[in-house]
């Protein structure tokens, strides 16, 4: 089955990150940096890598940085190019350049589900991507190709699974899949619940924050009363959705850093800077100093 194409991506960054604060008290959680890009940058630039150049950034009041991130600094590239130093000028203007980036406000925090259905006018009629920036996939993961993959051949719904058992499996949505993973990757799923108490969760599947939704998916959002949290609930309304159209999960181990936490963020500051081209040699040898130093 040769499906329509998926075009656009849609990355809700409208979250107050109160699990990072004070970090996050005046600057966007998104744009944390995970050794010198803002973790949201990786995002795209894994969207892009697969493929997809139309991106809607969801935001909220106090984002306005992630906008100024993506856009043209004149000034700055002017700057850059005087003294010289045009591969860094000729980056910047790259990193506005990669994708066309959209922007619409939540206006008030109502949860994920309201998030994503913000998106729908941009969206329209078509498949599209939802990518949850605190998600934070490593640069050789192929998660999100695989995810098209299967759209192409299933034209259904996809989500991101990764196995948990509790206490952490509660603080995901949590699928019932039919059956054991099949030869393809995939798992059909039939039902889900969002942060379930772990002793009633229905697997070990947790949703991780990579979906590939079928447009059917904002009537459902339209349709959602407060659930989890008191907020709209994305995995509500893909259990709507699930009830009327196939639905898969794609289960996968590695590769998977959760930036919202603090703990999850240094791991992944130290393993990308680990495999950073000009600062990881040097980085490894600072580690070394201070794991000897420990053992000692
Ligand atoms: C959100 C979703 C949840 C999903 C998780 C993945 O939760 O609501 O279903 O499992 O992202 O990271 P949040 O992290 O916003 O609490």
């Amino acid at each position: 089955m040769t499906a329509v194409r998926v075009r656009k991506a849609v990355i809700p960054a409208a979250g107050l990150g109160t699990r990072f604060l004070p970090a996050t008290k005046a600057t966007p959680k998104e744009m944390l940096p995970i050794v010198d890009k803002p973790g949201i940058q990786y995002v795209v630039e894994e969207a892009v890598a697969a493929g997809i150049t139309d991106i809607l950034i969801i935001t909220g009041r106090s984002k306005r940085t992630i906008e100024d991130h993506f856009d043209r600094s004149l000034e700055l590239e002017a700057s850059l190019e005087k003294a010289g130093r045009h591969e860094q000028a000729k980056e910047m203007r790259l990193l506005a350049e990669m994708a066309d980036i959209h922007f619409v406000r939540q206006h008030q925090p109502r949860g994920l589900g309201h998030a994503v259905g913000m998106a729908r006018k941009h969206v329209g009629d078509e498949p599209f991507v939802v990518m949850l920036p605190d998600d934070l996939m490593a640069e050789e993961s192929t998660l999100l190709t695989d995810m098209l993959a299967s759209y192409d051949r299933t034209g259904s719904s996809v989500v991101a699974l990764k196995r948990f058992g509790a206490p952490e499996i509660g603080s995901y949505g949590v699928v019932l899949p039919e059956g054991p993973v099949r030869d393809d990757g995939l798992v059909r799923v039939v039902d889900m619940v969002e942060k379930p108490n772990p002793a009633e969760a229905p697997s070990d599947l947790a949703i991780m924050g990579r979906y590939l939704l079928t447009p059917g998916i904002f009537d459902c959002i339209a349709r959602l009363t407060p659930g989890a949290g008191g907020e709209l609930q994305l995995t509500d309304a893909m259990r709507k959705l699930l009830k009327s159209e196939a639905f898969y999960g794609l289960p996968f181990e590695t590769g998977r850093y959760d930036t919202g936490n603090k703990l999850d963020w240094l791991r992944a500051t130290v393993e990308i800077a680990l495999r950073h081209p000009v600062l990881g040699e040097d980085f490894q040898q600072i580690l070394d100093q201070i794991t000897g130093r420990t053992a000692m």
